[in-house]
């Protein structure tokens, strides 16, 4: 092990270094801690909504009804989208019990609230904090009992808001209220957020009225924030600031800011005042979620030791899966081997499709492309174009042979 941290200290200390490091890294074996990327992985929930396009994800899954289909938790409002696509079900694994804790008091919302409380009471809008402990007093009976104590000891997130308690959103916050409140005035802010009918017109304001100096200065600070206390022997120390600042460049003059709900949150810190809401928060999908979400299996579980495991479980095959951005948080070596344990588990003409923070692509596994899986070159293109998100790499998706 000694070694192994000399060969690391060594590696990141050259550019050529980062990348070979990468390799370098051992496969971790079954049951064996994962080493943590960020800062209170496992211990408290750092993904509090995703900043994945869910769009693009169920593009790129092309979800039948009847479909069982294999995603991650996270903070469950991606993974509950899923089931407007009529799947039978969701199983949404997670090695964190703080974010299992999180999405499933999200299904119990939708369960027992009212479209009106349930929003409310997650934090769209303000509320006050008497009125959503209110509210979760009022369905708390109905919690498995370990998530009923995790949020009883923290009654702080409830007052905020759930969907904003994670780490990553009070990053983002940071973020908001001092660089982008700073950068833009409030009007340039809300004409610029409310753009994207008419993309030349968008293009057109960003170049003469938003960018400048003092914008790319205050944008430099969301990968900066977003790194912020990242282990660099998994993620390696690369110029965030600057890769996310020129995806966002590339990137603002094709993506309608009107519809991005991520560039209202993170510019203004707010849900659904200039763009539409999450998915999942959207008024006229409740009740078909309201009627599916007993479809939702969350499982606790390590990724990778969960699909190879899998042939002892005795369960059906998955028909679609999509494995986020997690084999970001694993060496070279565990991200080829989670595929390829992946790709047994998912049947054949079902697809796989994962994501990649920007500035760290990945790809298929060689040995895996022609013989296990086949690149679906045309839907990492559409989903890629699709992409409301500013963060990621183009999404891979693949179909198993
Ligand atoms: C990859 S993270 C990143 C957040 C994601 N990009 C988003 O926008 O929501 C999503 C979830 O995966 C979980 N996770 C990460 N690595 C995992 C692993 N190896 N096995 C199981 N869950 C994992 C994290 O706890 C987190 O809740």
């Amino acid at each position: 092990m000694s070694i192994l941290r000399y060969t690391n200290k060594f590696l990141a200390g050259n550019i050529f270094g980062r990348a070979l490091r990468h390799v370098a890294c051992r496969t971790y074996s079954e049951g064996e801690e994962v080493p943590p990327v960020h800062l209170g992985q496992n211990e408290r929930i750092l993904f509090s909504m995703s900043l994945e396009d869910i769009r693009s994800i169920r593009h790129g899954l092309e979800i039948k009804s009847g479909d069982r289909v294999f995603t991650l938790a996270s903070g469950g409002g991606n993974a509950i989208t899923l089931l407007l696509d009529d799947p039978a079900e969701v199983v949404a694994l997670d090695f964190s019990i703080p974010q299992l804790h999180l999405a499933k008091l999200q299904s119990a919302c939708i369960k027992y609230l009212s479209y009106q409380e349930f929003i409310d009471f997650v934090g769209v809008k303000n509320m006050e904090p008497e009125e959503r402990v209110r509210i979760f007093n009022s369905i708390k009976g109905a919690l498995e009992a370990d998530v009923r104590e995790y949020w009883n000891a923290n009654t702080s997130d409830i007052n905020q808001g759930i969907i904003n308690c994670g780490d990553f959103e009070h990053r983002f916050k940071i973020f908001a209220e001092n660089a982008m409140n700073v950068a833009l005035s409030p009007n340039q802010m809300e004409t610029f957020l409310s753009m994207g009918d008419d993309m030349n017109e968008q293009r057109r304001y960003f170049k003469d009225v938003i960018d400048g100096e003092v914008f790319r200065r205050a944008y430099r600070r969301l990968g900066y924030w977003t790194f912020k206390g990242t282990n660099t022997d998994i993620m390696p120390a690369l110029d965030y600031p600057n890769i996310f600042l020129q995806h966002f460049l590339n990137k603002v003059k094709t993506t309608p800011m009107n519809q991005s709900y991520f560039m209202e949150f993170i510019f203004t810190w707010k849900h659904g005042v200039l763009t539409p809401l999450r998915e999942y928060l959207q008024e006229e999908n409740f009740d078909v979620l309201k009627d599916r979400i007993g479809r939702m299996k969350w499982l606790h579980g390590e990724m990778m030791n969960y699909f190879k495991t899998f042939p002892t479980l005795n369960q059906p095959k998955f028909d679609a899966m999509g494995l986020s951005n997690v084999t970001d948080l694993m060496t070279l070596s565990n991200h080829n081997t989670t595929l390829r344990a992946a790709a047994k588990v998912v049947k054949q003409h079902g697809n796989i499709l994962f994501l990649c923070v920007k500035g760290l692509p990945k790809t298929w596994p060689e040995d895996l492309v022609g013989s296990a899986v086949v690149i679906e070159h045309d839907k990492v293109k559409e989903c890629s174009e699709m992409d409301r998100a500013f963060f990621w790499e183009d999404i891979q998706v693949a179909k198993v042979l």
